[in-house]
């Protein structure tokens, strides 16, 4: 359907100050449209519609041409950002502005700051892509080799050309309407606490099956209720059996699972038979000292002290593992970055190329990995609390599917679904 005259339009007022957007792409379905028009009555301003294209079936595109108008230039711009941010872009297309950074560790006031959807920049008349998309950092654009890349605040080097205010600048949301039947084509954070949770395990298990046998990165996020509730062994499968690319976790989760090697007990309770042991509560501080003797956790298994368990497993199968530190650590283990700044950075490179992402029982860490993958990364939070679901949603991870189910029967019935416990 197209509408070219102003049919079913609302006339805005005599606003002066206006600019022309459009809109393109699964924005019905996907809701987009009505999300953009309601920004911009929220915000204060008025549209007026030219031209609309709705698809004919769920994989056409649609198109929509706006005018948008406001009281004030300041109140325009705010409109106008907040909806290029779900890909309205002004009509007249314009380059991006770049502005030399003046300092190191800060850009320059009115920078653009991004979002983890998929972005474009325009130099000299051409759009080019975003390497690294991350969200909250800024874009800094190699004019020789005409690349723009996100750089983090802290990154940002003297001189680096970052782009500042929203022209020339395209953002193409991550489409989350093309498949409704399977819970991975509407990526969207679906709370399952009391939804049949076999069917999403098993396109989970499907998904990682893929990513094992062709060339896709499978990142793992932990938290050490992995170990409380006796699911390592499953996790160490996945490792052993090339579902686990890459390891992410703090100081507990490779703690408790040196203390269960070591003593057989996480935080003291044995494994076996889930009863206190006698001075079990300094069993992980025993298990962080010994590792700390001897240097590390890969000295640890080179001397054959430890040889069992997901961190042992990492290091036979040579997957990378990033332990950063909090606060709250014993020890903590030697292997644990403490400067935050040093996790974020080695975490930035490990998870280039990551295309399936499994948050197991860490708020902390499933937020914090959650904060560098772009949108199009599939993302699965599996928590016994619906609140960590929706804080990565609200924290813009709307691409996680969130199961709030136990760790343990989840990895269960996900290792049965890949072959293991036959
Ligand atoms: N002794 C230590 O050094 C020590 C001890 C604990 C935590 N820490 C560190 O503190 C930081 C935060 O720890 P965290 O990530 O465990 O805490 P967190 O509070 O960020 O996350 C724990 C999550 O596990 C979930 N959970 C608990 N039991 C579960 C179950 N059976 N199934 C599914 N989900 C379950 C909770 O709902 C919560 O969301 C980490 O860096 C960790 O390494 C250190």
């Amino acid at each position: 359907m197209s509408l070219t005259d102003e049919q079913g339009s609302v006339t805005p007022s005599q606003a002066a100050f206006h600019e022309d957007v459009e809109l393109s792409g699964h924005i019905i379905d996907s809701l987009l449209l009505p999300k953009v028009l309601d920004e911009i009555t929220s915000l204060g301003g008025e549209y007026q519609s030219h031209e609309i294209r709705i698809g004919h079936n769920r994989h056409d595109p649609s198109y929509v041409r706006l005018t948008v108008s406001a009281p004030t230039e300041p109140c325009l711009e705010i409109i106008l950002r907040t909806i290029g941010q779900h890909g309205a872009v002004p009509v007249q297309h314009h380059d991006c502005r770049l502005e030399p950074a003046d300092m190191n560790g800060a850009f320059p006031e009115g920078f653009y700051a991004t979002t983890n959807e998929p972005t474009e920049v325009r130099l000299a008349g051409h759009w080019i892509g975003v390497d690294r998309q991350e969200m909250d950092c800024g874009i800094a654009v190699d004019s020789a080799t005409k690349r723009a890349r996100c750089v983090a605040m802290v990154d940002v080097q003297r001189g680096d050309l970052i782009v500042v205010g929203r022209l020339g600048m395209r953002v193409s949301p991550v489409g989350r309407d093309l498949d409704r039947k399977h819970s991975f084509g509407f990526m969207n954070s679906t709370v399952s606490s009391e939804k049949p949770k076999n069917v999403t395990v098993r396109e989970i298990a499907e998904l990682m099956r893929r990513a094992a046998q062709g060339s896709e990165k499978i990142l793992v996020v932990a938290g050490p209720a992995v170990i409380h509730t006796g699911s390592r062994e499953l996790l160490s499968w996945l490792i052993r059996n090339n579902f686990v690319h890459v390891l992410f976790a703090g100081n507990a989760l490779a703690t408790h699972d040196i203390e269960q090697s070591f003593f057989g007990t996480s935080l003291g309770i044995s494994i076996q038979h889930g009863d206190t042991t006698e001075e079990g509560h300094e069993h992980h501080l025993r298990s962080i000292n010994r590792v700390r003797r001897l240097g590390g956790i890969r000295q640890a298994v080179e001397q054959g002290l430890l040889t069992s368990g997901i961190m042992y497993e990492c290091l036979q199968h040579n997957v990378p593992f990033v332990l950063a530190g909090s606060i709250r650590d014993d020890g903590p283990l030697p292997d644990v970055i403490t400067d935050s700044l040093v996790a974020q950075t080695q975490m930035r490179e490990l998870v280039q190329g990551v295309t399936f992402c499994l948050m197991i029982a860490t708020t902390l860490h499933s937020i914090a990995v959650g904060n560098l993958l772009p949108a199009w990364v599939k993302t699965v939070c599996v928590d016994i609390n619906p609140a960590t679901v929706t804080k990565l949603s609200d924290r813009g991870s709307f691409q996680t599917i969130g199961l709030v189910t136990d760790v343990e029967p989840f990895l269960r019935i996900l290792v049965q679904e890949l072959g293991g416990l036959t």
